[in-house]
C-alpha cells in the first residue's frame, strides 16, 4: 500500500511535536505534504515558529509549513502557557528555525491541496483548535468533499474536560470551528481524553525516549518530561498524557485503538459547558453516527511503537 497523503495541522505544542516526528519518522506509511500551523497552546508566531523547529530537529527540510489563522472564528483566543510554557516548546533548547515559513496561508494550501488531488485522497489530520480546517471549508465548500477522512485530537466524553469541567481544549477554543468540523459529513475519527488520557509517559517510557540517545530521543524526553510536571500534579498519575500522537500512531497501527462510532455534537451556546463533546456513546438518541470516537488503546503497543519510529531519525 502506497503512504497516506495526510496535511497536520497544529499547535505545537510538546505533544504536537512528538506526533510531528512520529508521523515524519514514518514515510513508508505516512507522506506528510506540509504542516499547516494555528494559534492554540501558544499564539500563530509561536506555533508556526515551532513546527518548523521540529522540522528541523527531524532533519526533514523540505516539508513545507504555513501559518494559518491566528485567532478562533469569533472569540478571543485562549491559550495554554500553563502546560506547554512561555515558548509552547519548553523543555529542550532548540535551536531557533533557518527554514522560511511559506508564504501561502495554510487555509489556502488546505484547499488547493484538496483541489488538486482526485477525492478521497487527502486525510487531515487537526492537533489543535481546528480553525483552519473550518476556515477550509467555509471558504471552499467544494473541498468538503474531497477529504478522505479528519484524524483529530479533541473531545472527552467519560474524561469531560481539561480546560473547563465540561471541554477539552482544543475544541474549547474554537468551538463554532469545531460544530462545522463535526457537522461536514465528511468521516471522522476522534481522539479524545478518554483515550489520550491512557497514553501516559511513564517513567520507564520517558526513559525509553532518551535511550535511544539520538538528539531526537533526548528532545523528546526532555519536552515530555516538562509538560508531566503539570499534568501529575493536575491527575495524580503516573505520568503526562501524550495526547496528539494517538492521531499519528493511528494512522500507522489503527489495531492499536478501539472505539464507537457514534453521533457526536459541539456545544456552542452555554456558557457552562461551552466546548463540550456531546458524544453519545450509550446510542440513547437516534442521532446519526458521524464520528469513530475512539475509547481505548494498547499503551503497551503505542510506546513501543513511538520509541521504535522515533529512533529512525
Ligand atoms: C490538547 O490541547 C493541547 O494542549 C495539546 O497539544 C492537545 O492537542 C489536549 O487537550
Ligand atoms: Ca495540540
Amino acid at each position: 500500500m502506497s503512504a497516506r497523503k495526510i496535511i497536520i495541522d497544529t499547535d505545537p505544542g510538546q505533544d504536537d511535536a512528538v506526533a510531528i516526528l512520529l508521523a515524519l519518522a514514518s514515510p513508508d506509511e505516512i507522506d506528510v505534504l506540509g504542516l499547516t500551523a494555528v494559534a492554540g497552546n501558544v499564539p500563530l508566531d509561536l506555533t508556526s515558529k515551532n513546527a518548523r523547529i521540529i522540522c528541523e530537529l527531524a532533519g526533514k527540510v523540505d516539508v513545507p509549513v504555513f501559518g494559518g489563522c491566528d485567532r478562533p472564528l469569533s472569540r478571543k483566543l485562549v491559550t495554554a502557557e500553563h502546560v506547554h510554557g512561555k515558548t509552547g516548546l519548553d523543555g529542550p533548547d532548540l535551536p531557533d528555525p533557518e527554514m522560511q515559513l511559506q508564504e501561502q496561508h495554510g487555509v489556502d494550501f488546505i484547499i488547493d491541496t484538496l483541489r488538486a488531488h482526485p477525492a478521497g485522497r487527502i486525510t487531515l489530520c487537526p492537533l489543535g483548535p481546528l480553525t483552519n480546517i473550518a476556515t477550509a471549508f467555509q471558504k471552499a465548500p467544494d473541498v468538503v468533499d474531497k477529504v478522505a477522512e479528519i484524524v483529530l485530537m479533541g473531545g472527552a466524553y467519560f474524561e469531560v474536560g481539561n480546560i473547563t469541567p465540561a471541554a477539552e481544549f482544543n475544541i474549547y477554543v474554537d468551538p463554532e470551528a469545531a460544530d462545522i468540523v463535526f457537522r461536514s459529513g465528511v468521516p471522522i475519527t476522534v481522539m479524545p481524553l478518554d483515550v489520550t488520557h491512557k497514553a501516559l509517559v511513564t517513567k520507564e517510557r520517558n526513559d525509553a525516549f532518551r535511550n535511544i540517545g539520538t538528539p531526537v530521543g533526548m528532545a523528546v524526553a526532555q519536552m515530555t518530561d516538562f509538560f508531566e510536571r503539570f499534568d501529575k500534579e493536575k491527575y495524580g498519575s503516573q505520568g503526562a498524557p501524550l495526547h496528539d500522537p494517538c492521531v499519528t500512531a493511528y494512522l500507522i497501527r489503527p489495531e492499536l485503538f478501539t472505539g464507537r462510532h457514534v453521533n457526536v455534537e459541539i456545544e456552542t451556546t452555554s456558557e457552562l459547558t461551552l466546548g463540550m463533546t456531546v458524544a453519545d456513546w450509550w446510542r440513547v438518541t437516534d442521532r446519526t453516527p458521524n464520528a469513530l470516537f475512539i475509547g481505548d488503546l494498547d499503551a503497551d503497543g503505542f510506546f513501543s511503537l513511538l520509541t521504535e519510529r522515533l529512533a529512525r531519525l
